[in-house]
């Protein structure tokens, strides 16, 4: 494959490109192609294309590591963009709520942004009320990474790089991060996260995506059906912390275990917005591959699969979301227009010794990996 698309380059620049190749491309070679998107306090942005042998698109940028769109197929093969975002970097540079961005250092909610480590306390930054959220006043979601196509992968890759410093937002220890993105030919989006630290620190990072498998322009998430392989969750106070208890999902408007529209008990739910916005404990082994998530949207027949090695998963119903961001095409995005899943360790796990730790060592790695599957059937 590589081969033919290396001739078609070849013969398009001679405008020779013969009949063979042309059909050939046509149904699209594995590639990445990048192209300028503005630029930030004089830094310039660029956006990475995947292209996978089935048609399917992920647009990618430098600006957050942020994943600007998402083209996949629904049942009659038509390609749709399953992922909110803005069509030009303007719109990510206004405040919106982390559209697409890679989050972090610590993704979700630190209580009072404190915690202590090592004997030492610290303060981090607070941009929600009281609380640290997603990495502070300037996390990872708007920090312009290095990046770089990767070489040599048999599928379109591309890596992005954040040297975090001590003290940024308050964190201890200077952090190396890499994300990289690998679109497959089996229309998987792997997310693999890779940091290393000088000092001991809390790592949580993770993707803040809103999905909608009938497209943005197509109305709410209240009828895509979700499922969840998570038989506990764990409870928040009404700024989002979680109490440190592990609940049972049973018989609550919390159970996903079996497929469920969203919308069957969102009202219960509760919440000032009301609906999810939740840390579900998945079952399985962290660390090891798992089985976290499933949507599968009726009228289009889509489905989204995520896996992970993560142990908990945040599903959020977009509760913030009020009609006032103009999104892609201009379309208002509403309440309840997007979803997030955010695989991740558990929100405020640096202040709760019973949840699974999030300290990376000195010296240590931190690998995480999340694989979100698309495909089309049935229920
Ligand atoms: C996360 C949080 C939500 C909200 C969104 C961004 O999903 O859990 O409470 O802050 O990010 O609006």
């Amino acid at each position: 494959m590589k081969t033919i698309t290396a001739l078609a380059a070849c013969f398009s620049t001679l405008g020779l490109l013969p009949l063979a190749v042309l059909a050939e491309s046509a149904v699209g070679p594995p590639a990445v192609s990048s192209s300028a998107f503005g630029a930030v306090a004089g830094r310039p942005v660029t956006l990475y294309v995947l292209r996978n042998p089935n048609g399917v698109v992920a647009k990618i940028m430098d600006y957050g590591a942020t994943i600007v769109s998402l083209r996949v197929p629904d049942r009659s093969g038509s390609m749709g963009d399953v992922v909110l975002g803005f069509d030009s970097l303007s719109g990510y540079l206004a405040k919106e709520p982390y559209l697409g961005a890679t989050v972090g250092r610590v993704g979700n909610r630190i209580a009072g942004g404190r915690f202590t480590l090592g004997g030492k306390s610290y303060q981090l930054a607070t941009n929600d009320g009281p609380n640290h959220l997603h990495g502070g006043i300037r996390g990872f979601d708007k920090i312009v990474w290095h990046s770089k196509v990767v070489d040599g992968s048999s599928e379109p890759a591309v890596r992005f790089h954040h040297l975090s410093r001590d003290g940024e937002e308050g964190y201890p220890g200077n952090c190396s991060v890499d994300v990289t993105f690998t679109l497959t030919a089996a229309n998987e989006l792997h997310i693999d996260y890779s940091v290393s630290t000088d000092r001991d620190t809390p790592v949580n990072v993770t993707n803040h995506s809103y999905f909608n498998l009938r497209g943005a322009e197509n109305g709410d998430i209240l009828g895509h059906v979700l499922t969840l392989h998570a038989s506990r969750y764990t409870p928040v106070d009404a700024t989002l912390i979680p109490t440190g208890e592990l609940k049972a999902v049973a018989g609550t408007p919390m159970d996903f275990t079996r497929p469920t529209p969203i919308g069957a008990h969102l009202p219960e739910v509760g919440g000032n917005p009301g609906g999810y916005d939740h840390n579900f404990v998945i079952d399985g082994a962290p660390g090891s591959m798992t089985w976290a998530a499933r949507i599968y949207e009726p009228t289009t027949g889509r489905i989204l699969e995520v896996l992970t090695t993560e142990p908990g998963i945040q599903f959020y119903s977009g509760n913030f979301l009020d009609g006032t961001l103009a999104g892609r095409g201009g379309v208002a995005y509403r309440q309840h227009m997007g979803l997030c899943l955010e695989t991740q360790h558990f929100p405020d796990s640096v202040n709760h010794p019973n949840f699974p730790s999030y300290v990376l060592k000195a010296g240590e790695t931190y690998t995480s990996h999340t694989i979100l599957r698309f495909s089309v059937g049935s229920e």
